[in-house]
């Protein structure tokens, strides 16, 4: 039973229509002027693995520095969309380019997760639809003592930090995530926005 209900509800996800958004950019907010209007930079970590770095110059590759929002309807207010990103491979007229969805990277010995444009589970986003700003959609609070009736709680959280990371053998200073509503462990961490900068 468990297993066909899961089989089904895969079958589901695959036939489901994907819709792309224009291209944007992302921008940092922050109080801290150096990283305050930084744009964010995939930077390379590894074989088609690409941290988001920031950088203070406008990009000067336009389009490797644009992404997009991958929803299940039009122009959605989804909360469980996929942020995207196509991976250049070659150059010119031999080049093609590899669909990417950010993931997190977790580390169980730490509360900051690394995001990565890579292949494997997308991590939901969403994005305000006034402000743009990019968040992640909570529909349970387990600060407080649980219970199947979650009251409608949900939350728009903004947990995203700049922080020296190594998600592979490269030391970076790369967008970050905090798990929880601790702050980082990670000491470098500084606390940013991140809002959505249509191309
Ligand atoms: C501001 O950010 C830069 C770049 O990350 C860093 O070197 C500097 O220490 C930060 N300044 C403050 C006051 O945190
Ligand atoms: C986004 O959607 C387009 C159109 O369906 C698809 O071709 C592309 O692979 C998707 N990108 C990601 C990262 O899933
Ligand atoms: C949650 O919303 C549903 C539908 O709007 C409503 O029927 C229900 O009473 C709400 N639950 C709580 C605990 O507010």
């Amino acid at each position: 039973m468990r297993i066909s209900a899961i089989t089904g509800f895969l079958g589901l996800a695959v036939a489901q229509a994907v819709y792309q958004s224009a291209p944007f950019y992302l921008v940092l907010k922050s109080r801290n002027s150096s990283l305050n209007g930084a744009y964010l930079s995939p930077c390379h970590e590894g074989a088609a693995e690409s941290a988001l770095c920031p950088t203070k110059e406008p990009p000067t590759d336009l389009s490797y520095s644009q992404f997009y929002y991958n929803t299940s309807a039009p122009d959605a207010q989804d909360p469980f969309g996929t942020l995207g990103w196509d991976l250049p491979i070659g150059e010119g007229s031999d080049g093609i380019s590899v669909p990417q969805p950010m993931i997190f990277q977790y580390n169980d010995a730490s509360n900051v997760a690394v995001p990565l444009f890579f292949f494997g589970n997308p991590t939901s986003v969403e994005f305000g639809s006034g402000d743009n700003q990019m968040t992640i959609f909570s529909f349970r609070d387990d600060t407080k003592p649980l219970s199947l009736d979650n009251g409608n709680y949900s939350a728009h959280l903004s947990r995203w930090y700049v922080c020296d990371t190594i998600p592979t053998w490269y030391l970076y200073q790369t967008l970050a995530w905090a798990m929880g509503k601790a702050k980082p462990q990670n000491p470098s961490c500084q606390k940013v926005e991140v809002y959505r900068k249509w191309a």
